[in-house]
């Protein structure tokens, strides 16, 4: 049961840590205002009233009955009541009286002053908005009666509106304040977000600055740290391979030159198959090496790619069935190379080809499956390994490198993504490729 509460209320809570830090801010505030302005409503503001309300019609009622004693100087009891009590009373004679009013029931003034009315058995009518200073009330006095304007402010404190804007004012100013500090504390957590994303993604990101708190500044230290192990990593593996080919190259042409100082034709044929063989891995891998270091991101459109990729196959054996316009921020030359391979190594074993392309919620995914040999399950992760060919009979039609797949896997992987092999529904291999944006 706590757990399904728990989930619900996941639910409702806002997921940014923004909105989270401002609820925890505004929501004690909130509450408290709520709390003040209902006990101060209650217990200060309607008591007040009704105590002020009481006073008034008791003055009311004086008046009433020393008017009507027997004997009384009513115009002196009228003057001494208006000039003293700050009330204006009108005397209407033989007059039809009705104590018809719309009640509003809402009103804690209406409230109060009816109920005070009907304790003194007073026969009245009154109109607390009639004016917007003033309180127009009517007493029946036998076949006549009274008609007083009395100023609002006897029946009611008017400090509630004062209260209510002082009590709102600062916690709009408090709110106000913690959405400055709340911007101000989790733009740096952003920003390491963002740059760990583009990092992940192998884009080029700038020296990054840590920034905020001292542990988000922690965080962004140790973030700065490890990119650059990783980077000079990087760069130490491609550099020690590339410098190996490109040392490999001079005594490769040198083998070659002596080749043709040998007389055996059959020897020779053999060797330099060979020799030709080790120089198009050495030329491959290095293209591949300088290519993939140069290139900066860009943002590109991957159905348009696709279809410039199959254009340069056979187009009778590939079908490709596209997507909604489906931008993306890559290596633009690094995917089509990616591709390329892949629909290469599939035109190689198979005759029919399908390409799909799918975009979700955050990233795209592009099926190639084909209806050749396939690649068993075991073979599945070697492929992916450096001038690994599963069988030599298998690729010995063209002269292959056993380069291709895990170039590709580490275009893919450069850019965040993920690169799998599977069964195709065509009978050969699927490859699965996810990439995110
Ligand atoms: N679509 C496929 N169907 C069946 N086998 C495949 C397929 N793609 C690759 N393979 C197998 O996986 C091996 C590795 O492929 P990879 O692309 O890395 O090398 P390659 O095609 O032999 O050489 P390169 O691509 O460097 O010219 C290939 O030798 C081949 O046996
Ligand atoms: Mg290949």
């Amino acid at each position: 049961m706590f757990y399904g509460l728990s989930k619900f209320l996941k639910q409702l809570l806002p997921k940014q840590l923004f909105y989270r830090g401002l609820l925890i801010v505004a929501l004690p505030i909130i509450i408290l205002q709520i709390t003040i302005s209902i006990v101060f409503f209650d217990s200060l503001w309607i008591k007040t009233n009704i105590g002020m309300t009481r006073a008034l019609v008791g003055e009311i009622k004086t008046f009433i009955d020393s008017y009507n004693k027997n004997g009384a100087d009513k115009i002196f009891v009228e003057n001494t009541f208006e000039e003293h009590l700050d009330i204006d009373v009108v005397y209407f004679q033989n007059k039809k009286f009705s104590n018809f009013m719309n009640e509003k029931w809402y009103s804690p003034i209406d409230r109060s002053l009816r109920r005070e009315l009907k304790s003194k058995n007073l026969e009245y009518w009154f109109d607390t908005s009639k004016f917007k200073n003033t309180v127009n009330l009517k007493i029946k006095n036998e076949s006549d009666y009274f008609e007083f304007f009395i100023p609002r402010e006897r029946l009611t404190s008017t400090s509630v509106r004062i209260f209510a804007l002082w009590i709102t004012l600062p916690a709009i100013l408090i709110v106000a304040i913690a959405i400055i500090f709340l911007k101000n504390q989790t733009r740096p957590i952003k920003k390491l977000a963002e740059a760990s994303k583009k990092f992940g993604r192998g884009e080029n990101i700038s020296e990054f600055i840590p920034s905020g708190a001292s542990e988000i500044r922690q965080a962004g230290y140790e973030f700065e740290k490890m990119r650059k192990r990783i980077l000079r990593h990087l760069n130490q593996r491609s550099e020690m391979l590339s410098g190996i080919s490109h040392d490999l190259r001079t005594p490769l042409t040198r083998m070659k030159l002596q080749l043709a100082l040998i007389n055996d034709k059959n020897l020779v044929d053999r060797f330099s198959s060979d020799i030709d063989e080790m120089e198009k891995m050495l030329n491959e891998y290095l293209q591949f090496s300088s290519e993939i270091n140069k290139e900066q991101n860009e943002n590109f459109e991957f159905n348009e790619l696709i279809e410039k990729i199959i254009s340069k196959f056979n187009n009778n054996i590939i079908e490709f069935n596209k997507s909604e316009n489906l931008f993306f921020v890559g290596r633009k030359l690094s995917i089509q190379r990616c591709l390329t391979n892949l629909i290469e190594n599939s035109s190689k074993f198979s005759n029919k080809i399908e390409i799909n392309i799918q975009k979700l919620k955050s990233n795209i995914l592009i099926f190639i499956d084909d209806n050749g040999p396939g690649i068993p399950i075991h073979e599945r992760e070697n492929v992916f390994k450096p001038f690994y060919k599963i069988d030599k009979s298998r690729s010995e039609k063209s002269s292959s490198v056993g380069l291709g797949l895990s170039i590709s896997s580490d275009i893919i992987r450069s850019h965040g993504g993920k690169i799998e092999l599977g069964d195709s529904k065509l009978g050969g291999l699927k490859v699965i490729i996810s990439l995110p944006f």
